[in-house]
């Protein structure tokens, strides 16, 4: 297996990921709140890459069953429902909801990889889990870092660091591309204390500064859920190995 990891979305076109198999990282925070809400029970998330676009989304979808999500600024957007904090997506809340996602970088990462063959999405959480589908699969892989507006966030890629760790341990062989190899060596540095470094990200730190530094605790956490959120026919679902796709 081959590993490339893309620092941000903004160096390539959606066609790039025809047929690929991506793994979609935004630590702060799309990857959590996605992860969180299907696994309290969210039918499913639907990840757009504009608030209009969102908008028109949940005007078709079935009323009362669906729910708009996501931020601006990192701040609920006016008439969504709901924000993008992990924590507001508490089961008595999503329930059984399609979920209509848009977020500043991590939904319109997922929007831009939506031609992958398996799109998987995946933060600190649930990395064993998603090291496990990708050893399964036994295919070459990309990571898709969210980044920060464009450029590069260090919580994605130390988080694609941990990811390659892993995976190294369940393909000796693993080949690395250059940027698979930094983010390697970033998560060796800054990834022993994940919550130290959150705090310290520019990301974190305007989380912080909008009040919203449980969220980095809970983004911090390794591996505590063995949920793997995986896209198809523009939806995000709970994994399960029928989903795979093994060319
Ligand atoms: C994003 O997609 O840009 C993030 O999830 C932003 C945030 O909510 O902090």
């Amino acid at each position: 297996m081959k590993c490339n990891v893309i620092i941000s979305p903004s160096s390539l076109d959606e066609l790039y990921f025809t047929g690929k198999t991506t793994v979609v990282i935004d630590v702060l925070r799309a990857s959590n709140t996605i992860i969180t809400a299907l696994s309290n029970g969210a039918k499913e998330i639907v990840p757009v890459a504009s608030i209009e676009f969102a908008v028109k989304v949940s005007g078709g979808m079935f009323g009362g069953q669906t729910l708009l999500g996501g931020e601006r600024n990192t701040k609920k957007i006016d008439g969504f429902a709901l924000g993008n904090s992990p924590l507001e997506y508490t089961t008595d809340i999503v329930s059984g909801k399609s979920i209509v996602l848009f977020t500043t970088n991590g939904s319109r990462a997922i929007a831009k990889a939506k031609f992958s063959e398996n799109l998987f999405i995946c933060s600190f959480s649930n990395i064993a889990a998603v090291a496990k589908h990708l050893a399964k699969l036994n295919q070459d892989f990309d990571i898709l870092c969210a980044g920060k507006n464009n450029s590069f966030s260090l919580e994605d890629s130390i988080c694609a660091g941990r990811l390659i760790l892993y995976m190294q341990e369940l393909d000796k062989k693993l080949e690395l591309t250059d940027s698979s190899n930094a983010c390697l060596a970033l998560n060796k540095t800054f990834g022993k204390d994940v919550l130290k470094m959150l705090k310290n990200s520019d990301h974190g730190k305007l989380l912080i500064e909008n009040g919203f530094e449980e969220d980095l605790i809970h983004c911090s956490k390794v591996n505590n859920t063995k949920v793997v959120p995986f896209f198809r026919e523009n939806v995000v679902k709970l994994m399960s190995d029928k989903n795979l796709s093994r060319k």
